[in-house]
C-alpha cells in the first residue's frame, strides 16, 4: 500500500557496519594512480593513502580489506613476507592513525612473485605444501605490524591450519582469520590483477582456485576451512555464485563475507557511464541479493557511494 508499511516488512536491510572496502597500497611516494578498469579506484603511496581512508572513515565504514603492490618481485615472493614490504608499512602506518578502523590483510603471494602465481612454482606447477611455511610466515608479519583480520586467498590446502597455527606460536591467538574458502577461477577478477599487477605470467589458477561448475566442492573447502580453524569465511565472486553463499549459510554456522569483486564492479560502472542502467539502485539491488543469499559482510569497492546512498535513504 504503501512506503511506510514496505519499510515494516522488509527482510533484508545494507547496513553500512557489514561494508568492507578494498584498497590498494602501492611503493613509492606521492602516487594516486587510477586503475584504468576500475573506475574511482586508485592505488595509493602511504603518503596519499589518507585521502581515501578519510572517506572511508567518513562513511562509517568499519574496515578495509588492503593489498600491497611492492616494487621488487621476485621467485619466491619475498616482498610479502618483509618485515619493510609495502603492507607492513601500510598498516603500522593505519593503525597508528586509526586503532579502531579495522584492517584486514590479504595474504598471497601472487602480488610479489615474478612469475604471478599464488605459491611457488617449479617446472610450471605450483608447489602446494611448499608455499604454506611462506603464507605462514606473511601472516605472521601482517599481525606483527598491525593487521586485525588475516585473510588468505591464495587456495593452497591446508594454509588455514598453517596460518593459525603459526599466528598462535607467535602470540596472536586472537587474531582471526577470514579464509576466502569459496573462491573461484574466475575471468571477473581481471581488473583486479591490473590493479594489483598479479596476473600470473604464464597458464592459469585453475590448478588452485575451483571449478565455476562446482557448487559441491566448494562445500567441501569451506568445511575444511572450518575444521583447520577458520572464523568467518569468503566467497567469490558474488553475483554469479549466489547459490553458493545460499548453500553455505544453511550448511554451516560461519559468519560469510560476500565479495563482490572487480570485474562485477567495472560492468556497473561501465554501463553507468553510458547511461545505460541506475547506478545506484543497481548496486543497492546487487548488494541487497548478497544479503538475501545469506552473506553477512559485504567486501565491494562500492562501498564508498553504497554507504552515502544509504545515508541517504534513512
Ligand atoms: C589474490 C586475490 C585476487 C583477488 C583477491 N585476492 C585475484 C586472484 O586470485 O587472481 C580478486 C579480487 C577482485 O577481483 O576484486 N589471490
Ligand atoms: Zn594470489
Amino acid at each position: 500500500m504503501n512506503e511506510a508499511i514496505r519499510d515494516l516488512v522488509r527482510e533484508q536491510h545494507v547496513r553500512i557496519d557489514e561494508l568492507i572496502y578494498p584498497m590498494f597500497v602501492i611503493e613509492g611516494e606521492n602516487i594516486c594512480s587510477p586503475v584504468d578498469s576500475m573506475p574511482g579506484i586508485c592505488q595509493y603511496s602511504t603518503d596519499r593513502m589518507w585521502e581515501e581512508l578519510e572517506r572511508v572513515r567518513e562513511a562509517g565504514i568499519p574496515g578495509i580489506l588492503i593489498f600491497g603492490i611492492p616494487d621488487h618481485k621476485d621467485e619466491v615472493g619475498s616482498g610479502a613476507y618483509d618485515e619493510n614490504g609495502i603492507i607492513q608499512k601500510a598498516v603500522r602506518l593505519i593503525k597508528k592513525k586509526y586503532p579502531d578502523l579495522l584492517v584486514i590483510s590479504d595474504v598471497c603471494l601472487c602480488e610479489y612473485t615474478s612469475h604471478g602465481h599464488c605459491g611457488l612454482v617449479k617446472d610450471g606447477v605450483i608447489l602446494n605444501d611448499e608455499t604454506l611455511p611462506l603464507l605462514a610466515k606473511t601472516a605472521v608479519s601482517y599481525a606483527r605490524a598491525g593487521a586485525d583480520i588475516i585473510a588468505p586467498s591464495d587456495m593452497m590446502d591446508l594454509r588455514v591450519a598453517a596460518i593459525r597455527d603459526a599466528l598462535d606460536e607467535n602470540g596472536f591467538s586472537q587474531i582471526p582469520i577470514m579464509a576466502y574458502s569459496a573462491k573461484f577461477a574466475s575471468a571477473y577478477y581481471g581488473p583486479f590483477r591490473d590493479a594489483a599487477h598479479s596476473a600470473p605470467g604464464f597458464g592459469d589458477r585453475k590448478t588452485y582456485q575451483m571449478d565455476p561448475a562446482n557448487g559441491r566442492e566448494a562445500l567441501r573447502e569451506v568445511e575444511e576451512d572450518i575444521l583447520e580453524g577458520a572464523d568467518m569465511i569468503i566467497a567469490k565472486p558474488a553475483l554469479a555464485y549466489m547459490d553458493i553463499i545460499k548453500e553455505i549459510s544453511q550448511n554451516y554456522n560461519i559468519p560469510i563475507a560476500a565479495y563482490n569483486v572487480s570485474g562485477e564492479y567495472s560492468m556497473v560502472k561501465a554501463a553507468a557511464a553510458n547511461g545505460w542502467i541506475d547506478e545506484k539502485k543497481i548496486v543497492m539491488e546487487n548488494l541487497t541479493g548478497l544479503k538475501r543469499a545469506g552473506a553477512k559482510m559485504i567486501i565491494t569497492y562500492h562501498a564508498l557511494d553504497a554507504a552515502k546512498w544509504i545515508r541517504e535513504e534513512e
